[in-house]
Protein backbone atom coordinates (compact mmCIF):
# COMPACT_ATOMS: atom_id res chain seq x y z
CA UNK A 1 0.00 0.00 0.00
CA UNK A 2 1.19 3.33 0.07
CA UNK A 3 1.68 6.25 2.80
CA UNK A 4 2.16 9.53 2.65
CA UNK A 5 5.09 9.83 5.63
CA UNK A 6 7.93 12.79 6.41
CA UNK A 7 11.43 11.00 5.57
CA UNK A 8 14.55 12.27 7.09
CA UNK A 9 16.94 12.00 4.47
CA UNK A 10 20.15 14.18 5.62
CA UNK A 11 21.74 14.82 9.43
CA UNK A 12 23.27 17.62 10.58
CA UNK A 13 20.63 20.10 8.49
CA UNK A 14 21.52 23.74 9.44
CA UNK A 15 18.70 25.40 11.70
CA UNK A 16 16.32 27.06 11.26
CA UNK A 17 14.51 23.70 9.86
CA UNK A 18 11.70 25.54 8.40
CA UNK A 19 14.52 26.89 5.53
CA UNK A 20 17.07 23.64 5.26
CA UNK A 21 13.80 21.57 5.39
CA UNK A 22 15.28 17.96 6.38
CA UNK A 23 11.85 16.18 6.68
CA UNK A 24 10.57 15.80 3.26
CA UNK A 25 6.50 14.83 2.81
CA UNK A 26 6.96 11.78 0.59
CA UNK A 27 4.85 8.95 -0.53
CA UNK A 28 6.47 5.49 0.46
CA UNK A 29 5.46 2.13 -0.44
CA UNK A 30 4.20 -0.14 3.01
CA UNK A 31 5.02 -3.98 2.89
CA UNK A 32 3.27 -6.19 5.13
CA UNK A 33 2.30 -7.17 7.97
CA UNK A 34 4.64 -10.18 7.81
CA UNK A 35 4.55 -12.70 10.28
CA UNK A 36 4.27 -11.44 14.24
CA UNK A 37 3.56 -8.12 12.34
CA UNK A 38 0.66 -5.29 12.67
CA UNK A 39 -0.15 -2.80 10.24
CA UNK A 40 -1.60 0.66 12.28
CA UNK A 41 -2.54 3.82 10.95
CA UNK A 42 -1.74 6.51 13.37
CA UNK A 43 -3.98 8.26 15.02
CA UNK A 44 -1.43 10.79 16.58
CA UNK A 45 2.07 11.39 17.14
CA UNK A 46 4.04 13.53 19.81
CA UNK A 47 7.47 15.36 19.03
CA UNK A 48 10.20 14.04 21.41
CA UNK A 49 13.77 15.72 21.47
CA UNK A 50 15.10 12.12 20.96
CA UNK A 51 13.77 12.81 17.32
CA UNK A 52 15.24 16.29 17.27
CA UNK A 53 18.87 14.81 18.40
CA UNK A 54 18.37 12.36 15.56
CA UNK A 55 17.73 15.34 12.85
CA UNK A 56 20.75 17.57 14.71
CA UNK A 57 22.97 14.86 15.17
CA UNK A 58 23.46 15.24 18.61
CA UNK A 59 24.54 11.64 19.50
CA UNK A 60 26.54 10.73 16.72
CA UNK A 61 27.44 7.01 18.09
CA UNK A 62 24.08 6.38 17.34
CA UNK A 63 24.40 7.26 13.90
CA UNK A 64 20.78 7.38 12.42
CA UNK A 65 20.34 5.16 9.16
CA UNK A 66 19.15 7.08 6.36
CA UNK A 67 16.45 7.31 4.88
CA UNK A 68 14.51 6.77 8.01
CA UNK A 69 10.75 7.50 9.29
CA UNK A 70 11.18 9.10 12.56
CA UNK A 71 8.47 9.43 15.28
CA UNK A 72 8.16 7.18 18.64
CA UNK A 73 5.29 8.09 20.37
CA UNK A 74 1.64 7.26 19.25
CA UNK A 75 -1.45 6.14 19.22
CA UNK A 76 -2.30 3.50 16.24
CA UNK A 77 -5.29 2.13 15.12
CA UNK A 78 -4.98 -1.58 14.11
CA UNK A 79 -5.88 -2.16 10.40
CA UNK A 80 -4.63 -5.57 9.95
CA UNK A 81 -2.25 -8.54 12.23
CA UNK A 82 0.08 -10.85 10.71
CA UNK A 83 0.56 -14.34 10.98
CA UNK A 84 1.11 -15.68 14.59
CA UNK A 85 -0.76 -12.75 16.13
CA UNK A 86 -3.76 -13.67 18.08
CA UNK A 87 -3.99 -10.82 20.90
CA UNK A 88 -5.19 -7.85 18.44
CA UNK A 89 -7.76 -7.06 15.75
CA UNK A 90 -8.66 -4.81 13.30
CA UNK A 91 -9.71 -1.58 14.94
CA UNK A 92 -8.09 -2.09 18.34
CA UNK A 93 -6.50 0.89 19.88
CA UNK A 94 -2.36 0.54 20.35
CA UNK A 95 0.14 2.31 22.30
CA UNK A 96 3.73 2.23 20.63
CA UNK A 97 6.67 2.00 22.53
CA UNK A 98 10.36 2.42 21.15
CA UNK A 99 11.90 -0.90 22.83
CA UNK A 100 10.63 -4.12 21.58
CA UNK A 101 11.34 -6.81 24.02
CA UNK A 102 12.08 -9.83 23.15
CA UNK A 103 10.76 -11.42 26.20
CA UNK A 104 13.39 -14.15 26.90
CA UNK A 105 16.68 -12.05 27.34
CA UNK A 106 18.36 -12.03 30.75
CA UNK A 107 17.06 -8.70 31.44
CA UNK A 108 13.62 -9.15 30.56
CA UNK A 109 13.36 -12.28 32.60
CA UNK A 110 14.46 -10.33 35.24
CA UNK A 111 11.70 -7.84 34.38
CA UNK A 112 13.56 -5.11 33.14
CA UNK A 113 12.37 -4.82 29.79
CA UNK A 114 13.77 -1.67 28.81
CA UNK A 115 16.87 -3.05 28.73
CA UNK A 116 16.34 -5.97 26.25
CA UNK A 117 19.49 -6.99 24.95
CA UNK A 118 18.15 -7.44 21.34
CA UNK A 119 16.55 -4.35 21.16
CA UNK A 120 19.85 -1.71 20.55
CA UNK A 121 20.56 -3.82 17.48
CA UNK A 122 17.21 -3.26 15.65
CA UNK A 123 16.88 0.31 16.48
CA UNK A 124 20.79 1.00 15.43
CA UNK A 125 20.07 -0.73 11.83
CA UNK A 126 16.57 1.32 11.74
CA UNK A 127 14.52 -2.00 10.89
CA UNK A 128 11.97 -4.07 12.72
CA UNK A 129 12.77 -6.61 15.98
CA UNK A 130 10.63 -8.63 13.02
CA UNK A 131 14.05 -7.90 10.56
CA UNK A 132 14.05 -5.47 7.87
CA UNK A 133 12.26 -2.46 6.42
CA UNK A 134 8.64 -2.20 5.49
CA UNK A 135 8.55 1.10 3.92
CA UNK A 136 10.64 1.31 0.57
CA UNK A 137 10.66 4.48 -2.28
CA UNK A 138 11.36 2.68 -5.55
CA UNK A 139 13.91 0.44 -5.17
CA UNK A 140 15.41 1.85 -1.75
CA UNK A 141 14.28 0.74 1.54
CA UNK A 142 13.49 3.38 4.32
CA UNK A 143 14.56 2.81 7.97
CA UNK A 144 12.18 2.60 10.42
CA UNK A 145 13.18 4.55 13.77
CA UNK A 146 13.37 2.51 16.85
CA UNK A 147 10.64 0.47 15.46
CA UNK A 148 7.95 2.46 15.05
CA UNK A 149 8.02 5.28 12.52
CA UNK A 150 4.98 7.05 13.64
CA UNK A 151 5.13 10.30 11.42
CA UNK A 152 3.51 8.60 8.64
CA UNK A 153 0.28 8.05 7.70
CA UNK A 154 0.22 3.98 8.09
CA UNK A 155 3.47 1.98 9.76
CA UNK A 156 3.97 -1.57 10.46
CA UNK A 157 5.83 -2.71 13.56
CA UNK A 158 6.02 -5.92 15.50
CA UNK A 159 3.43 -6.94 17.93
CA UNK A 160 5.90 -6.64 21.04
CA UNK A 161 6.35 -3.03 20.62
CA UNK A 162 2.46 -2.47 21.10
CA UNK A 163 0.73 -2.31 23.99
CA UNK A 164 -3.09 -2.54 23.58
CA UNK A 165 -5.45 0.37 25.54
CA UNK A 166 -8.86 0.99 25.94
CA UNK A 167 -10.11 3.33 23.09
CA UNK A 168 -11.65 6.36 25.16
CA UNK A 169 -8.60 8.30 25.63
CA UNK A 170 -8.46 11.16 23.36
CA UNK A 171 -5.22 10.05 20.74
CA UNK A 172 -3.46 13.54 21.59
CA UNK A 173 -3.31 12.46 24.98
CA UNK A 174 -2.55 8.81 24.52
CA UNK A 175 -0.06 9.16 22.12
CA UNK A 176 2.29 10.38 25.09
CA UNK A 177 2.12 7.20 27.27
CA UNK A 178 4.23 5.64 24.68
CA UNK A 179 7.50 8.15 25.71
CA UNK A 180 7.14 11.25 27.89
CA UNK A 181 4.72 9.57 30.41
CA UNK A 182 6.60 6.18 30.31
CA UNK A 183 10.01 7.63 30.54
CA UNK A 184 9.18 10.89 33.15
CA UNK A 185 6.49 9.17 35.15
CA UNK A 186 8.50 5.54 35.39
CA UNK A 187 11.59 7.83 36.33
CA UNK A 188 9.54 8.97 39.90
CA UNK A 189 7.83 5.26 40.47
CA UNK A 190 10.18 2.84 38.91
CA UNK A 191 13.69 4.59 38.96
CA UNK A 192 13.26 6.28 42.13
CA UNK A 193 10.64 4.90 43.93
CA UNK A 194 10.11 8.21 45.24
CA UNK A 195 8.08 8.11 48.87
CA UNK A 196 5.59 10.42 50.22
CA UNK A 197 6.96 13.55 51.57
CA UNK A 198 10.38 13.09 49.88
CA UNK A 199 12.22 16.52 48.35
CA UNK A 200 12.11 16.25 44.66
CA UNK A 201 13.87 18.50 41.45
CA UNK A 202 13.16 17.66 37.77
CA UNK A 203 15.84 20.27 36.06
CA UNK A 204 14.17 20.34 32.06
CA UNK A 205 10.33 20.94 31.83
CA UNK A 206 9.64 19.44 27.95
CA UNK A 207 7.18 16.00 27.65
CA UNK A 208 9.91 14.03 30.11
CA UNK A 209 10.20 16.19 32.89
CA UNK A 210 6.47 17.46 32.69
CA UNK A 211 5.39 14.08 33.06
CA UNK A 212 8.18 13.53 35.76
CA UNK A 213 6.46 16.45 38.05
CA UNK A 214 3.03 14.62 37.57
CA UNK A 215 4.71 11.49 38.81
CA UNK A 216 6.27 13.37 41.38
CA UNK A 217 2.57 14.52 42.83
CA UNK A 218 1.35 11.26 42.37
CA UNK A 219 4.11 10.29 44.26
CA UNK A 220 2.95 12.78 47.54
CA UNK A 221 6.89 13.82 46.92
CA UNK A 222 6.71 17.57 48.89
CA UNK A 223 8.98 19.94 47.82
CA UNK A 224 8.74 19.87 44.22
CA UNK A 225 10.83 22.19 42.71
CA UNK A 226 10.64 22.45 39.45
CA UNK A 227 13.58 24.11 36.73
CA UNK A 228 13.60 25.64 33.17
CA UNK A 229 15.28 28.32 31.26
CA UNK A 230 11.45 28.86 29.80
CA UNK A 231 8.95 31.57 31.94
CA UNK A 232 6.05 29.64 30.12
CA UNK A 233 7.31 25.98 31.41
CA UNK A 234 7.63 27.40 34.91
CA UNK A 235 3.63 29.12 34.90
CA UNK A 236 2.75 25.64 33.75
CA UNK A 237 4.59 23.82 36.09
CA UNK A 238 3.06 25.78 38.84
CA UNK A 239 -0.05 24.74 37.73
CA UNK A 240 0.23 21.14 37.71
CA UNK A 241 1.62 20.79 40.89
CA UNK A 242 5.55 22.60 41.38
CA UNK A 243 5.71 24.02 44.77
CA UNK A 244 8.66 25.99 43.81
CA UNK A 245 9.83 27.05 40.49
CA UNK A 246 13.35 28.23 40.05
CA UNK A 247 14.85 29.88 36.63
CA UNK A 248 18.16 27.81 35.71
CA UNK A 249 19.79 30.82 34.54
CA UNK A 250 18.89 32.60 38.17
CA UNK A 251 22.19 33.09 39.24
CA UNK A 252 20.95 32.11 43.15
CA UNK A 253 18.95 29.15 41.55
CA UNK A 254 20.88 26.43 43.44
CA UNK A 255 20.78 28.18 46.91
CA UNK A 256 17.42 28.70 46.85
CA UNK A 257 16.98 25.48 46.13
CA UNK A 258 18.74 23.99 49.04
CA UNK A 259 17.21 26.81 51.11
CA UNK A 260 13.85 25.81 50.19
CA UNK A 261 14.43 22.19 50.87
CA UNK A 262 17.22 22.78 54.04
CA UNK A 263 19.97 21.52 52.49
CA UNK A 264 18.56 19.74 49.13
CA UNK A 265 16.13 17.36 47.64
CA UNK A 266 16.80 13.27 47.90
CA UNK A 267 15.40 13.05 44.44
CA UNK A 268 16.55 15.30 41.83
CA UNK A 269 15.63 14.79 37.88
CA UNK A 270 17.82 15.67 35.13
CA UNK A 271 15.25 16.03 32.12
CA UNK A 272 16.65 18.57 29.89
CA UNK A 273 20.06 16.47 27.93
CA UNK A 274 22.52 18.83 28.74
CA UNK A 275 25.44 19.04 31.05
CA UNK A 276 24.57 22.56 32.57
CA UNK A 277 21.02 21.06 34.01
CA UNK A 278 23.19 18.10 35.18
CA UNK A 279 25.03 20.39 37.21
CA UNK A 280 21.95 21.98 38.50
CA UNK A 281 20.24 18.64 39.10
CA UNK A 282 23.63 17.11 40.54
CA UNK A 283 24.36 20.29 43.29
CA UNK A 284 20.92 20.53 44.92
CA UNK A 285 20.71 16.72 45.41
CA UNK A 286 20.80 16.38 49.44
CA UNK A 287 23.69 14.19 51.02
CA UNK A 288 22.85 10.69 50.86
CA UNK A 289 20.40 11.49 47.63
CA UNK A 290 19.82 10.54 44.24
CA UNK A 291 20.61 12.49 41.30
CA UNK A 292 18.49 10.74 38.09
CA UNK A 293 19.38 11.38 34.97
CA UNK A 294 16.55 10.89 32.23
CA UNK A 295 18.15 13.59 29.62
CA UNK A 296 19.73 12.10 26.88
CA UNK A 297 23.15 14.43 26.01
CA UNK A 298 25.34 14.30 23.04
CA UNK A 299 27.24 10.89 23.29
CA UNK A 300 30.73 12.80 23.87
CA UNK A 301 29.43 14.64 27.27
CA UNK A 302 31.40 13.25 30.12
CA UNK A 303 29.92 13.58 34.08
CA UNK A 304 32.02 16.19 35.69
CA UNK A 305 31.61 15.03 39.36
CA UNK A 306 34.12 14.94 42.09
CA UNK A 307 34.48 11.15 42.70
CA UNK A 308 34.94 11.71 46.28
CA UNK A 309 31.87 13.23 46.63
CA UNK A 310 29.94 9.97 45.53
CA UNK A 311 31.28 8.49 49.20
CA UNK A 312 31.90 11.26 51.73
CA UNK A 313 28.33 12.24 50.92
CA UNK A 314 26.69 9.00 49.75
CA UNK A 315 25.54 9.54 46.94
CA UNK A 316 23.89 7.87 44.13
CA UNK A 317 23.87 8.68 40.26
CA UNK A 318 21.28 6.47 38.57
CA UNK A 319 20.31 6.61 35.14
CA UNK A 320 16.89 5.95 33.73
CA UNK A 321 15.90 4.25 30.25
CA UNK A 322 12.60 4.00 29.25
CA UNK A 323 11.47 4.76 32.67
CA UNK A 324 12.73 1.89 33.84
CA UNK A 325 9.38 0.31 32.56
CA UNK A 326 7.78 -2.80 31.84
CA UNK A 327 5.38 -1.53 28.77
CA UNK A 328 2.25 -3.91 29.42
CA UNK A 329 2.60 -3.31 33.29
CA UNK A 330 2.49 0.55 33.69
CA UNK A 331 0.73 1.92 30.25
CA UNK A 332 -2.54 0.21 31.03
CA UNK A 333 -1.99 1.69 34.70
CA UNK A 334 -1.16 5.05 34.26
CA UNK A 335 -3.77 5.63 31.77
CA UNK A 336 -6.19 3.93 34.75
CA UNK A 337 -4.66 7.13 36.81
CA UNK A 338 -5.37 9.47 34.12
CA UNK A 339 -8.77 8.30 33.70
CA UNK A 340 -9.39 9.12 37.51
CA UNK A 341 -8.09 12.47 37.15
CA UNK A 342 -4.52 11.71 39.35
CA UNK A 343 -2.45 11.86 36.10
CA UNK A 344 -3.79 15.03 34.22
CA UNK A 345 -1.30 14.47 31.11
CA UNK A 346 -4.01 16.24 29.14
CA UNK A 347 -2.39 19.48 30.37
CA UNK A 348 0.78 19.33 29.16
CA UNK A 349 0.03 18.43 25.66
CA UNK A 350 0.57 21.05 23.31
CA UNK A 351 -0.13 22.08 20.15
CA UNK A 352 -1.61 19.93 17.26
CA UNK A 353 0.78 19.70 13.96
CA UNK A 354 0.15 18.37 10.30
CA UNK A 355 2.90 16.29 8.57
CA UNK A 356 4.25 19.32 6.08
CA UNK A 357 4.65 21.49 9.50
CA UNK A 358 7.12 19.09 11.31
CA UNK A 359 10.13 21.08 10.23
CA UNK A 360 8.75 24.30 11.70
CA UNK A 361 7.77 22.50 14.59
CA UNK A 362 10.96 20.79 15.74
CA UNK A 363 12.54 24.51 15.45
CA UNK A 364 9.62 24.98 17.99
CA UNK A 365 11.26 22.17 20.01
CA UNK A 366 15.08 23.26 19.12
CA UNK A 367 14.06 26.57 21.43
CA UNK A 368 12.85 25.17 24.32
CA UNK A 369 9.43 26.57 24.52
CA UNK A 370 6.56 24.52 24.20
CA UNK A 371 4.47 22.04 25.85
CA UNK A 372 4.57 18.28 23.96
CA UNK A 373 3.53 19.08 20.39
CA UNK A 374 1.64 16.48 18.75
CA UNK A 375 1.63 15.36 15.07
CA UNK A 376 -2.21 14.49 13.91
CA UNK A 377 -1.08 12.46 10.41
CA UNK A 378 -4.02 12.22 8.37
CA UNK A 379 -4.88 16.04 9.06
N1 LIG B 1 15.69 8.30 29.17
C1 LIG B 1 14.86 8.05 28.16
O1 LIG B 1 14.43 6.92 27.94
C2 LIG B 1 14.41 9.20 27.30
C3 LIG B 1 13.20 9.12 26.60
C4 LIG B 1 12.77 10.24 25.89
C5 LIG B 1 13.53 11.38 25.85
N2 LIG B 1 14.73 11.40 26.51
C6 LIG B 1 15.56 12.60 26.55
O2 LIG B 1 15.04 13.41 27.58
C7 LIG B 1 15.34 14.78 27.30
C8 LIG B 1 14.07 15.60 27.37
O3 LIG B 1 13.20 15.25 26.31
P1 LIG B 1 11.93 16.18 25.98
O4 LIG B 1 11.31 15.62 24.76
O5 LIG B 1 11.13 16.38 27.21
O6 LIG B 1 12.72 17.53 25.61
P2 LIG B 1 12.19 19.03 25.32
O7 LIG B 1 13.13 19.61 24.34
O8 LIG B 1 10.75 19.04 25.02
O9 LIG B 1 12.37 19.74 26.74
C9 LIG B 1 13.62 20.04 27.27
C10 LIG B 1 13.39 21.12 28.32
O10 LIG B 1 14.62 21.37 29.00
C11 LIG B 1 14.78 22.76 29.14
N3 LIG B 1 16.20 23.05 29.30
C12 LIG B 1 17.18 23.06 28.35
N4 LIG B 1 18.36 23.36 28.91
C13 LIG B 1 18.13 23.51 30.24
C14 LIG B 1 18.95 23.84 31.35
N5 LIG B 1 20.26 24.05 31.21
N6 LIG B 1 18.37 23.91 32.57
C15 LIG B 1 17.05 23.70 32.73
N7 LIG B 1 16.22 23.40 31.71
C16 LIG B 1 16.76 23.31 30.48
C17 LIG B 1 14.16 23.35 27.90
O11 LIG B 1 13.80 24.72 28.08
C18 LIG B 1 12.93 22.45 27.73
O12 LIG B 1 11.83 22.93 28.47
C19 LIG B 1 16.03 14.78 25.94
O13 LIG B 1 17.44 14.75 26.15
C20 LIG B 1 15.56 13.48 25.32
O14 LIG B 1 16.43 13.00 24.32
C21 LIG B 1 15.16 10.35 27.24
ZN1 LIG C 1 11.01 10.10 23.24
ZN1 LIG D 1 14.76 -9.16 25.80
Amino acid sequence: MKTRASVLTAIGAPSPYARSRPLIVEELDLRGPGPGEVLLAIKAAGLCHSDLSAIDGARPRERTPLPIVLGHEAVGEVLEVGAGVNDLRAGDRVVTTFVPSCGHCVPCMEGRPALCEPAPGYSAAGTLATGGTRFSRGTEPVHHYVGVAAFSEYTVMARNSLVRIDGDIPVEVGALFGCAVLTGVGAVLNTARVKAGEAVAIVGLGGVGMSALLGARLAGAFPIVAVDLHPEKLRVAGEIGADLTVAADDPDCIARIRDATHGGVHFAFEMAGAAKSFDIAYRVTRRGGTTVIGGLPPGNVQLPVAQASIVAEERTIKGSYFGSAVPLRDIPRFIALHREGRLPVDRIAGEAVRLDGLNEAFDLLASGAPLRQVLLPTS
